[in-house]
């Protein structure tokens, strides 16, 4: 018997383990996976940009660099930022192994084991398991359509006996949510924050994926709108807008901050891989990532149009869910006293996957919503998979003398 550290008891890094899994399983139908789907992926882009380079710059590829980042890449989300409201003077760039780096960073940064942060409810099982590996304490509070809950975070701060260390959200289409705050919860939100101390973590992995033009405003950055008295640490990624194999993610934090997390990182890894950073810069500074958006939203609001007409089709009665604006998902609530774990085993046997509620809260334990991600698929496949999924849903409604007609 090996005497483990206590960071490895994590219990949502099994439902991982399971998930990546199942996103994968041959002959599977799966809704599963929060990924993109392989033939979107720009190859031929690629190929090009790298083909073009000079052999000094592919001999850079080859090459270690600053753990802060590749300098062209830092100054191009520097503009990237501006462009999304935030003050670059006032703030700082860490490139990261992936945004699920910057949170794991951020919090070796402020939490040590015992301390307090507050979470959504659900919330993204990657940081809850970040969280959880670090020994943080985790409070959640639930979100509806437009946000946060704001008077149950009032109530959630008035009564801890400690500070919170930091609220961490995902306001732009929500894992597994896929919801996306209003204008007014992100200014309701700052208010409560005002003052307290609390930092706020705004994880945007999916910002850019709006399915129409005219939404592209409600996607604005809850850190473009915060003064000097909320400090926002705001994450991105490039896993859901170029690949997830690049492992490219980045922290946009105040100088203080971010020289703490630049030690982190240079702890952890050194730095980010240069090749792909230098890939990714050129595909931005040539203007290719803004023509690649605008054809991944047509391609993610076409699936999530197939699957929405799917679910109104074959869902029985007694389901209900919010039609996303944007992002890879749909949350499906179900009846009491349907749980999601009991049908996700027999979906398994029928040959369709998804993701169970119990995954996303942060106590292992509700267990009435199941999420289905769209973004994996081939999109003839969506109507059969949920075909299957309502055959098994009927049946569980049945043995529990839910009313679905
Ligand atoms: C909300 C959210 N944040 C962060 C990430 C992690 O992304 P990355 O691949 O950049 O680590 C994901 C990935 O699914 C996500 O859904």
């Amino acid at each position: 018997m090996y005497e483990f550290s206590r960071s490895v008891n994590s219990m949502h890094s099994e439902d991982i383990k399971q998930l990546m899994k199942q996103s994968s399983g041959r002959g599977l139908i799966s809704f599963a996976g929060g990924m993109p789907n392989n033939d979107l992926f720009p190859i031929a882009e690629i190929d090009e940009i790298y083909n073009n380079l000079s052999d000094d710059i592919k001999k850079l590829c080859f090459q270690y660099g600053p753990t802060t980042g590749y300098p062209p890449l830092v100054s191009s989300l520097h503009k990237m930022m501006r462009r999304k409201g935030m003050q670059s003077e006032k703030n700082k760039i860490l490139i990261t192994t992936g945004s699920l780096q910057a949170i794991s960073i951020i919090t070796q940064e402020f939490v040590n084991e015992g301390d307090l942060i507050l979470t959504e409810n659900p919330c993204f099982v990657g940081a809850i398991s970040v969280f959880e590996t670090f020994g943080a304490k985790m409070v959640s509070v639930p979100i509806d359509e437009n946000g946060i809950l704001i008077d149950k975070l009032k109530e959630t701060i008035s009564v801890q006996k400690t500070k919170p260390k930091f609220l961490y959200i995902t306001p732009n289409f929500h894992n597994p949510a896929g919801i996306i705050y209003s204008q007014e919860r992100r200014r309701q939100l700052l208010e409560v924050l005002s003052g307290t101390d609390i930092i706020l973590i705004e994880d945007d992995a999916y910002g850019d994926l709006f399915f129409s033009d005219k939404d592209k405003p409600l996607t604005q950055s809850v850190k473009s709108m915060a003064n000097s008295e909320v400090e926002v640490i705001y994450t991105g990624s490039f896993s859901k807008i170029l690949g997830p194999g690049f492992r490219l993610g980045y922290m946009v934090a105040s100088p203080e901050i971010f020289d703490k997390a630049e030690s982190i990182k240079q702890a952890q890894d050194a730095c980010t891989s240069n090749f792909t950073q230098i890939l990714a810069n050129e595909f931005v500074s040539k203007g290719y990532l803004d023509d690649y958006l605008m054809f991944l939203r047509k391609e993610y609001a076409q699936r999530k149009e197939i699957l929405q007409k799917s679910l109104k089709n074959f869902l029985p009665k007694g389901i209900s869910w919010i039609e996303p604006k944007g992002g890879f998902y749909m949350w499906l609530k179900l009846p009491a006293p349907l749980k999601a774990t009991p049908i996700f085993r027999d979906c398994l046997k029928k040959g369709v996957v998804f993701v169970t509620g119990r995954t996303f809260d942060p106590d292992n334990v509700k267990d009435d919503h199941l999420r289905l991600s769209f973004s994996n698929m081939p999109k003839s496949d969506i109507g059969k998979g949920i075909k299957m999924l309502s055959e098994v849903i009927k049946k569980h409604m049945e043995l529990n003398a839910v009313q679905f007609q």
